[in-house]
């Protein structure tokens, strides 16, 4: 027996994985309901017979992808993409979301912008008017961590941005380090009125590699409620 929150989460992911096609390579995103998503697209591999390339964006759904029979390769191998489908930490009126509370945001941004089409696949909870609430996830390179992030806070507290703080994020007491080695410091912010400009202010700093905005590239948005029923929003 399903929580609501898991029955979200698994009709959502079984409505996306209907938008995938015999022949296609799709991107596996990241995170609680992506996985369900990973586990319904083995199912339909499993018992349709479908024959498509998988590309994750995280060694966990790589693990997940092959335990449940999907093929995977590399983005480089695929070199471009019919489908990504991804969860998401918020997402806005206008499909503009914050990703990233997983830590994978820089894989999942690379590999949603290089597919066709973007599916977001979430519950009613990462719904919201403007972005903010969830702190905004930027992904930093190791050298020179506190001087990337003391200049990030002085730029948001220039812009009148800044909620709290910049906080480093750690796992187990220490930094919490991602697939391509980085590091996460996560952004408590007031409202975000302007991702564009926020987004580009970010991706400006040196040691900044990545933040979570991701503007103009979801192009529909499932969400699946706990009652069973789902919605999209495109
Ligand atoms: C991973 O880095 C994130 O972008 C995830 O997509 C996000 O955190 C959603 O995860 P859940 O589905 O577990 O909420």
């Amino acid at each position: 027996e399903l929580s609501p929150i898991d029955t979200a989460k698994f009709v959502a992911a079984k409505r996306a994985v209907q938008y995938v096609e015999d022949g296609m390579r799709v991107g596996l995103g990241t995170g609680s309901t992506a996985a369900w998503m990973v586990r319904c697209l083995g199912e339909r591999v499993r018992s349709e017979g479908l024959k498509i390339t998988g590309v994750p964006t995280s060694t966990r759904t790589a693990e997940l992808a092959r335990q449940v029979g999907i093929e995977v390769t590399t983005l480089d191998e695929a070199k471009w993409l019919d489908l990504t489908i991804d969860g998401t930490d918020e997402y806005d009126p206008d499909l503009c979301l914050i990703k990233g509370g997983g830590g994978a945001h820089l894989q999942e941004k690379i590999v949603a912008t290089a597919s066709d089409r973007m599916v977001v696949i979430a519950d009613p909870t990462k719904g919201v008017d403007m972005l903010g609430a969830f702190p905004l996830p930027i992904e930093v390179i190791p050298f020179g961590l506190q001087a990337t992030k003391g200049l990030v806070e002085e730029l948001l507290a220039a812009m009148d941005v800044l909620d709290s703080k910049a906080v480093l994020r750690e796992k187990g007491g220490v930094p919490f380090v991602t697939d391509e080695g980085n590091h996460i410091v996560d952004l408590h912010l007031k409202r975000i009125q302007d991702p564009r400009k926020l987004s580009m202010v970010l991706n400006q700093v040196p040691g900044v590699v990545e933040n979570g905005l991701f503007i103009d590239i979801c192009d529909a948005v499932v969400i699946g409620h706990g009652d069973g029923r789902v919605e999209v929003i495109d």
